[in-house]
């Protein structure tokens, strides 16, 4: 058994949708966030300033005792886990869009992709088209702008209609039947994406497979927390915690937010 907390970092409140699949799949876990929203978004920095700020966040959960790091980012994922895994002693976690099991599940054959530009041009998720889907059409889109509005409180709002739609009616207009969401900020757009998309297509979103892998890589290193504990989530921000504070308003436990400068 081991209680120190499980470490998760995004660029945001992208993340947090990965953090909720965390506490449903392991309830006992102390976790630390930290939302680096002074530098979103990562989507359209360089590989290498996306390995810095990865690092970067790193070392603050490992100055926290974190005993594994979630990498709840597609961005930091593709570009940084590489270096990470080879850099600190602790297990990562990452993710990527889950180009697989729509490959797999797509009748059409044609899936369409949202993600940042950080991704979409990543190596990691090319050798995962070529491995997965070389058969498929993928249709890939940049979205761009998404992550801002998101991260100024404006999920839902005429403005994201209005970008999330130029996007994906190109992709509807060409035959996709899955949509693989390869953004942790993008869930957050699911009530508008239910409006926007035609009832066929398939969002896809891969949340609850990173919180089984979790599940599994601490249960196989004999890291997971006590059963039945009480425990504690810190969430750190780097900008104004009112944003990251909405989007916990529904969670019970004991839950602090905090300003740090990172
Ligand atoms: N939420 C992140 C992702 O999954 C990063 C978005 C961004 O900062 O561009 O890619």
């Amino acid at each position: 058994m081991n209680n120190k907390p499980i470490g998760i970092f995004d660029s945001g409140v992208g993340g947090i949708s990965i953090w909720k699949e965390l506490q449903l799949r392991l309830p006992s876990e102390d976790t630390v966030y930290l939302a680096d929203s002074k530098n979103a978004p990562y989507g359209e920095k360089s590989a290498q300033t996306i390995v810095q700020l990865s690092c970067k966040n790193t070392e603050l959960l490992l100055d926290q005792g974190c005993k594994l790091i979630v990498v709840a980012c597609n961005t930091a994922t593709t570009n940084a886990i590489d270096h990470l895994r080879a850099q600190y002693p602790v297990p990562f976690i990452g993710i990527e869009p889950a180009i697989k099991p729509a490959a797999l599940q797509s009748l059409s054959r044609t899936v369409g992709v949202l993600a940042t530009r950080g991704t979409l041009s990543s190596a990691l998720f090319h050798s995962t088209v070529n491995n997965h889907a070389s058969n498929i059409n993928i249709i890939e889109q940049e979205g761009t702008g998404l992550v801002e509005l998101i991260e100024e409180g404006k999920a839902y709002s005429e403005a994201a209609r209005a970008l999330l739609r130029s996007y994906l009616q190109p992709m509807v207009a060409s035959g996709i039947d899955h949509l693989v969401l390869g953004c942790t900020h993008y869930p957050h757009l699911i009530p508008l994406l239910k409006e926007e998309l035609p009832p066929h297509v398939i969002v896809i979103d891969c949340g609850e497979a990173v919180a089984n892998q979790t599940y599994r890589i601490l249960e196989k290193k004999e890291l997971l927390a006590a059963p039945n504990r009480k425990p504690k989530h810190h969430f750190y921000t780097n900008t104004e915690p009112a944003l990251l504070t909405t989007f916990l308003k529904d969670v019970k436990g004991e839950i602090k937010v905090s300003y740090k400068d990172f």
